[in-house]
């Protein structure tokens, strides 16, 4: 893909992830945030915390089934713009639901499990935004960097479980998001899995090669 394509389908995904946000701006603006703001609001920085993180979650198996590889370029700014999206999420929850009751909020996330896993989910994603420039892969090295950005994966799975656990009875949407995560998952370890037998099968042969060399 050129330099110039690269550009700008990251304008495009800045331009994109940028919209919902734009769009609550405008809502706030003209006064049209529905009869219940707060929940309004938490709910589409919720909505699109999840549609991002799941977005950026594509990337790899999306290179791993076209064979294409610009998807690897965009997974860094999808992830920050899911952290961006939750901590918004999470400022509305401090900010307008508990106004810095500090107590009241540790309580909540005790008493209710989906709290619990919401903040599991943004706890993952914290040491993955911290570390997401050039300088820290060159400072941890490429392998201890690729280990600890497996956070995605609790994140994507604390984000789904949050959802299921809050959906009201009757709803069905959450089924969507898990059912999107499974997949994404599930082509993620076939390749793993496919690549351990391929090494396997590498190491077989060439032991009998080696044998084959010895023998007199
Ligand atoms: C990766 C982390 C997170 C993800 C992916 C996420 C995603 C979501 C989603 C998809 C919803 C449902 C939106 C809907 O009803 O359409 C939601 C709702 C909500 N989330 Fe999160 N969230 C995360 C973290 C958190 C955290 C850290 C908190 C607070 C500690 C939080 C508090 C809430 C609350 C209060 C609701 C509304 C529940 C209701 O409707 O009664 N979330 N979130």
């Amino acid at each position: 893909m050129s330099r110039r394509a690269r550009i700008a389908l990251k304008a495009a995904i800045w331009g994109g992830c940028l919209v919902p946000l734009g769009t609550l701006v405008y809502w706030y603006a003209r006064d049209d945030l529905t009869a219940n703001p707060i929940s309004f609001v938490t709910t589409t920085l919720g909505d699109w915390t999840l549609r991002i993180l799941l977005a950026s979650l594509a990337m790899t198996p999306i290179r791993l089934v076209l064979g294409v590889s610009w998807p690897i370029t965009l997974r860094r700014l999808l992830g920050l713009f899911a952290f961006f999206y939750v901590c918004l999420h999470f400022s509305v929850w401090i900010v307008l639901d508990f106004f810095f009751d500090w107590h009241r909020m540790w309580e909540d996330i005790v008493k209710r499990p989906y709290i619990t896993m919401g903040m599991l989910g943004l706890l993952s994603l914290i040491p993955l935004a911290a570390t997401s420039t050039a300088g820290m892969i060159k400072r941890l090295g490429a392998r201890r960097w690729r280990r600890l950005h497996r956070l995605v994966y609790l994140a994507g799975v604390a984000g789904c479980v949050h959802f299921l656990w809050l959906a009201k009875v009757g709803r069905t949407d959450q089924y969507w998001y898990v059912a999107t995560l499974v997949l994404l998952l599930s082509i993620r370890l076939g390749d793993v899995a496919l690549r351990a037998v391929r090494r396997r099968r590498e190491r077989r042969t060439a032991t009998v090669a080696t044998a084959e060399i010895r023998m007199p």
